[in-house]
């Protein structure tokens, strides 16, 4: 039977090449001059003011910035989820993710002058909820950005357990398995059709136990034994690509669990920063609601 595999192009570069791209450059580049400007101001800052902090420019700004770039950062979701008629590749997005996040990150250090973090240590749990959440909103983020990085590390990997195996199992990626391992079942079923019990029993053995061979061989009657041998041979044709099934299907799994703590901390942590930053708005910055 035809599989749905293309066997022109090998499995690697089929389904998970995701090259450097232009945007990887871009991003990189346009993060790098923003840091390093942002990086120069503060320089200038802390060499000219006295007590160089959140509450006075060019300190405040810098949180400003950061919370516009978190903004950025999360709407690779809008990108990915629901605009997707926003121009450019989905991949490429990932990339300003990337990069704008770690900048976002950087300029919150910047922000609070790097108190809290590598000096000025908290002493209470009160730290954590004085500025509006201020230090929460920058742990946070801290977090969030070194689940990112550590993803997208894991994701690199376990894209290559799966590209490595996918090449070597003759039969491609998981789709591809499934199909093949029906396929062999049929087979099997077919070879077992109107046999002796003990070839049934044994055939039967095999299929319910995906990834190994029964060890004892059946007592076979006359003139079954070519469709044993050829059975038998699909039976362990079969284990050995269930094993391959079971191995990608595992690096899938360590994937998508990652992702589902990376979304559960940006939402918490967009919560705590959106918070800090709003409150900082309203009071310190644009002056609408007077501090209670
Ligand atoms: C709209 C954006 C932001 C504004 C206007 C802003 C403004 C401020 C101001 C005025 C303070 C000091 C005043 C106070 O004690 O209340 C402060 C403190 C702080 N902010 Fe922001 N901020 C913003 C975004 C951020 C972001 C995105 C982070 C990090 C994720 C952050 C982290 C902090 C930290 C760690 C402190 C010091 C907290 C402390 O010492 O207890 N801020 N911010
Ligand atoms: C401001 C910091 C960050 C925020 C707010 C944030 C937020 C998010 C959100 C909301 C998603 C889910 C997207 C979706 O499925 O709709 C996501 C996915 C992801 N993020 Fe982040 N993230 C941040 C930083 C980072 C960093 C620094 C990296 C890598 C170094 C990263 C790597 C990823 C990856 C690989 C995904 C999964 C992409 C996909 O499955 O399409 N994130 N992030």
């Amino acid at each position: 039977m035809a599989l749905a595999t293309k066997p022109s192009l090998p499995a690697h570069r089929r389904i998970w090449k995701a090259p450097i791209t232009t945007a990887w450059w871009i991003w990189l580049i346009v993060s790098l001059l923003l840091y390093g400007i942002v990086y120069a101001v503060y320089l200038v800052a802390i060499k000219n003011q006295s007590f160089p902090g959140p509450f006075n420019d060019p300190l405040r700004s810098f949180g400003i910035l950061s919370f516009l770039l978190v903004l950025s950062t999360a709407a690779y979701s809008l990108r990915r989820r629901f605009a997707r008629g926003l121009p450019g590749m989905a991949r490429d997005w990932l990339w300003m993710h990337t990069w704008l996040g770690i900048t976002a990150l950087l300029i919150a250090f910047l922000h609070e002058n790097y108190s809290h973090i590598l000096h000025n240590y908290c002493q209470s749990v009160s730290c954590l909820t004085q500025s509006y959440w201020g230090t929460s909103a920058l742990l946070a983020l801290l977090f969030l950005v070194l689940s990112g990085i550590f993803g997208r590390l894991l994701d690199s990997w376990q894209a290559r357990v799966i590209a490595s195996d996918a090449s070597m199992n003759g039969v491609g990626i998981a789709r591809a398995l499934e199909e093949h391992i029906l396929e062999l079942e049929y087979t099997v079923e077919r070879l077992s059709a109107g046999k002796s019990e003990q070839f049934k029993a044994f055939c039967l053995q095999a299929l319910e136990a995906p990834g190994s061979l029964p060890s004892k061989m059946p007592m076979l009657e006359a003139g079954e034994n070519v469709d044993f041998q050829h059975a038998y041979e699909t039976l362990t044709a079969r284990a050995s690509l269930e094993q391959s099934l079971q191995k990608q299907k595992r690096a899938r799994l360590i994937i998508r669990s990652w992702r589902a703590v990376h979304n559960v901390l940006a939402c918490l942590a967009l919560l705590i920063i959106l918070f800090h930053g709003v409150m900082e708005l309203l009071i310190n910055v644009l002056h609408l609601i007077k501090p209670l």
